[in-house]
């Protein structure tokens, strides 16, 4: 608004110093037409006297001298004093031509006329030149310019105004909005009202309240998974102390020894149970809390198979590794590949019958690397293959011990690696495959 005033401002006194300057113009070419009329001859001699009239349409004139000269085309000085209003050069025809001069220092503005002279026969022409000093003109601006500024500063302040009240308006909803935020109770998550507040900044409420709907969601997960853990840690301890009742009850050494074993059975789930839960809170912080490297797949996954190869030569299964092709680089922390690849692996041992075959491949696929774990167990059906992601999730008819954890924790940890999980059929009989796709680390990319 300032530079558009300060704009304004100049505009506006040009325009006033047009207007008072073609006012000037005009008298003063009023003036020099009278004048002009008079001139004539008589007796054989040019005279030209000056109207009063030519005089008195200048309107305050006591403050402004009026200058005039009337000489012929050849020099002849008819009226006024030689020095005064001469002009630059002479009008051509019948043209007025206006100038600006100087009067003992002070400007003046004139018009000066060629007149032919009556009754000489066109052969003489009378030239006639008015001036004015410039005070008149110069109030004259003023005032015009006055008046348009008094006009345009009236018009700013009330855009001001308006202004002011408007952005008062608008921000208010916002306003209430913030003191909403900031007087909430941290565990009251309800959404805004988006309706409360303009339609510029609904987008705003609406992705805030999206937002608070997943740390909502986020909650209630967490919640259940507590929930889900404190119950699933009471069982196996009530099932320890009867045990141990029992164990204490009997006599002989023989019974002593069973109840000893089966302790010792209900404490290994229990380890289980209580590494599972630790492996998927790593999981679940392993984005934010470790940095990531080049993690060479193929030594993760044999580092797992390792731990699991007593396991497989226990259940009878042959147990097989088959990277095709090479290096496997990853982006990745290390510790939670090879947690992703032993929980696949140990599933596939678990759930496939005495004598069966489990392989785990690795491959490259456009820029991925892909791990497969295939085996020839009984596999998932197509409606489970959702749930049996979910904590704690176990299959109803699934036999031997587990905690329902590790396809959770494999989950997690693809997730904070941005790979894919799939669970497919086997291409010929019974089984699952379980493909974990993962981005190629490029050797040498700049690290991040
Ligand atoms: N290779 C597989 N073949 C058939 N069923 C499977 C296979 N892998 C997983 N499942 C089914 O999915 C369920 C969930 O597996 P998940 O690994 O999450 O838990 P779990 O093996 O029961 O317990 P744990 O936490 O000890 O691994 C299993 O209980 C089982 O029913
Ligand atoms: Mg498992």
């Amino acid at each position: 608004m300032a530079a558009v005033v300060v704009f304004n401002v100049w505009t506006t006194y040009k325009g006033a110093l047009d207007t008072a300057n073609l006012i000037t113009d005009r008298t003063l070419l009023a003036s020099a037409r009278v004048i002009a009329e008079r001139v004539r001859k008589s007796d054989g001699l040019v005279e030209a006297p000056i109207p009063p009239s030519a005089l008195e349409m200048f309107a305050s004139s006591d403050q402004d001298l009026v200058l005039y000269r009337v000489a012929t085309s050849d020099g002849l000085l008819l009226a006024g004093y030689p020095d005064i209003v001469a002009p630059p050069q002479l009008p051509v025809g019948l043209e007025p031509l206006y100038f600006d001069t100087l009067f003992r220092g002070t400007p003046v503005r004139a018009v000066v006329l060629s007149r032919p002279i009556i009754d000489t026969g066109n052969q003489q022409t009378a030239i006639i030149a008015v001036g004015e000093t410039l005070k008149n003109r110069n109030r004259l601006v003023t005032d015009l310019w006055l008046k348009a500024l008094r006009d345009q500063v009236l018009l700013v302040a009330a855009a001001g105004m308006l202004a002011v009240f408007g952005l008062r308006r608008g921000i208010a909803p916002l306003m209430r909005l913030r003191d909403e935020v900031v007087s909430r109770d941290p565990a009251e998550l309800q959404p805004f009202d988006a309706g409360a507040v303009q339609t510029e900044v609904r987008p705003l409420v609406e992705a805030l309240n999206e937002a608070f709907d997943r740390v909502q969601r986020l909650i209630a997960t967490q919640r259940r998974f507590v929930a889900n853990a404190a119950h699933q840690l009471r069982t196996p301890l009530a099932l320890l102390k009867t045990q141990i009742v029992v164990g204490r009850r009997e006599q002989g050494t023989e019974a002593k020894e069973e109840a000893l074993a089966a302790i010792d059975r209900s404490v290994d789930r229990m380890a289980r149970l209580s590494n599972q839960l630790l492996s998927l809170a790593r999981a679940e912080q392993g984005v934010s809390s470790l940095r990531k490297e080049a993690v060479d797949m193929e030594m993760a996954a044999r580092n797992a198979l390792d731990t699991l190869a007593l396991a497989a030569v226990d259940r009878d299964i042959d147990l097989g590794f088959d990277p095709v092709g090479g290096p496997f680089l990853v982006w990745g922390h290390s510790n939670l590949l090879r947690e992703l690849v032993f929980n696949l692996a140990d599933n596939a041992l678990r759930y496939t019958p005495r004598g069966g075959a489990v392989t785990v491949r690795l491959e490259h696929q456009a820029g991925e690397v892909v791990l497969l774990v295939e085996d020839n167990g009984p596999g998932i059906p197509a409606t489970e293959r959702e749930n049996v992601f979910e904590r704690f999730y176990r299959r109803l008819d699934t036999g031997g011990e587990g905690t329902g954890l590790g396809l959770a924790i494999v989950k997690e940890i693809a997730a904070s690696h941005e790979a894919t999980i799939e669970l497919k059929d086997r291409a010929q009989g019974p089984g699952l495959v379980v493909e974990v796709r993962l981005a190629a680390h490029e050797e040498g990319a700049a690290e991040g």
